[in-house]
């Protein structure tokens, strides 16, 4: 007899065959039991009828088998059309592994801090398990993405000397004699990445240590940094929206159960499929949000009322390009139609679900470089290897960063990006 995952069911329907699963829920009435199964790569139902088992096996199931015991069961596959699963096994045998008595999370409604301090079995339960195949997929697709487009897959460190936005919010660590920093991002790195290989992009954790308690950060979060040797802002824009569109039609094609599963409906989806994104100014913004009444004046910072009033005027992603100078990085040139600003663009998702990627073009003048490290108190110690990207051969490059779990919360409409990744790292959380 062949052993199979509820996802090969399709394959074997009219077999008799054996599945490693747990048990997620039960009901039983007399001469009949029905299992709710999952093993890891699907679900669905067990029907156990007393008529087609020992008594032995019947009265197991009936009440040694709790909420995520573990066992094998064997059975046949069958067609189950009125299940969003498609499939049910008819069991005829079940070979208990692992026992479970009183699993901490039931059927029932959890608070939030109860779920997050039981994370590590959470992640059992349907809905986590959809978010986790709809992160796994969108770190594919992005693979697929980027080396469609030529882009060659490049690693920046994470224990750093260094800390490309901003001093104030990096994790400190000792590191031998000296101390060392968890990387904000990877983007300088990926400069010196792409003056070597052209075009390259990192996948990896990125931490920030915001005091912040709001539904959009965490401590460590995971940032998807291409980084392009040869291009203008207008260029890494076009292939922000396409990256963008190219995630949601992957999706729609590959993860539409896990999308209901979520509560998002393709057909919501589809719109963001269609280029281009809209764009506009910072300024145009700033006239945007004083004609919609907030109290925004030029040289403010977007926190989330403005970033979701601006979105609100747009059906789609909208790029905001050009802000001023005193709230973006060091490394961003100046926009030559207003030196008060710099050459940059954020995109803010729909919905209200905030800015998902921040991108610009990197200046690559010398002496530009060389006075916005001393300006900014970053030392040649630490940062003279990045002024040699420009001393030897440096060329126009831009690139972004897209928060992978921002992306993640809107499209599945998660309330709280938390839910977006397997063990999440806040203010006041670091356990599980
Ligand atoms: O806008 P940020 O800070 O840009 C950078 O780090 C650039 N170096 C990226 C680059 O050009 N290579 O961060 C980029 C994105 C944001 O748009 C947001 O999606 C996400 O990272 N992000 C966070 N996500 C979760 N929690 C936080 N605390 C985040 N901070 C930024
Ligand atoms: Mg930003």
């Amino acid at each position: 007899m062949e052993t199979i995952t509820i996802s090969q069911s399709p394959q074997h329907v009219g077999e008799t065959v054996r599945i490693g699963v747990w048990l997620t829920d039960k009901r039983s009435s007399g001469k009949i039991a029905f299992l709710q199964l999952r093993d890891g790569t699907g679900f669905f139902q067990g029907i156990i009828r007393k008529n087609d088992v020992d008594e032995e096996t019947f009265e197991l199931a009936k009440h040694d088998l709790h909420q995520e015991t573990s066992f094998y069961v064997t059975g046949e596959i069958a067609e189950d059309k009125r299940s969003k699963f498609g499939y049910e096994i008819h069991i005829t045998d079940i070979d208990v592994v692992g026992t479970s008595d009183e699993y901490p999370i039931g059927n029932k409604e959890h608070g939030i801090d109860f779920l997050l301090d039981h994370r590590h079995l959470w992640l059992r339960s349907r809905k986590p398990w959809a978010l986790m195949r709809i992160r796994s997929r969108v770190k594919l697709a992005t693979m697929e993405f980027f080396n469609k487009h030529g882009f060659t897959q490049f690693d920046a460190p994470i224990l750093t000397g260094s800390a490309p936005e901003g001093t104030t919010e990096l994790f400190e660590t000792d590191y031998f004699d000296r101390s060392a920093y968890l990387s904000q991002s990877g983007q300088l790195y990926g400069e010196a990445g792409a003056m070597a290989l052209g075009r390259i992009y990192t996948m990896g954790p990125t931490f920030r240590a915001e005091k912040s308690k709001t539904r959009r950060h965490l401590m460590e979060f995971w940032m998807i940094e291409p980084e392009m040797a040869w291009c203008h802002e207008e260029e890494s824009e076009e292939i922000q929206e396409q990256y963008v569109a190219y995630l949601i039609q992957d999706l729609i094609d590959n993860c539409p159960l896990e999308l209901e599963m979520v509560g998002r409906s393709v057909e919501s989806l589809k719109p963001f499929t269609e280029l281009p994104y809209p764009r506009i100014t910072y300024k145009e913004a700033i006239d945007m949000l004083q004609k919609g009444g907030l109290d925004v004046k030029y040289g403010d910072d977007f926190g989330s009322p403005e970033e979701t009033y601006l979105a609100d005027q747009f059906q789609k992603p909208v790029f905001i390009k050009n802000y001023p100078k005193e709230i973006k990085a060091f490394y961003m040139p100046t926009d030559p139609e207003d030196d008060r600003q710099v050459i940059c663009a954020d995109l803010l998702a729909p919905e209200g679900y905030g800015e998902i990627i921040g991108g610009s073009e990197r200046s690559y003048d010398y002496d530009y470089i060389t006075s916005k490290l001393e300006e900014n108190g970053l030392s040649k110690e630490n940062y003279g290897w990045y002024d040699d990207l420009r001393k030897y051969g440096s060329v126009p490059h831009s690139g972004f960063g897209m928060g992978l779990e921002r992306f993640l919360s809107w499209v599945t409409l998660q309330d709280h990006i938390r839910e977006n990744i397997p063990f999440p790292r806040m203010l006041n959380r670091l356990n599980p």
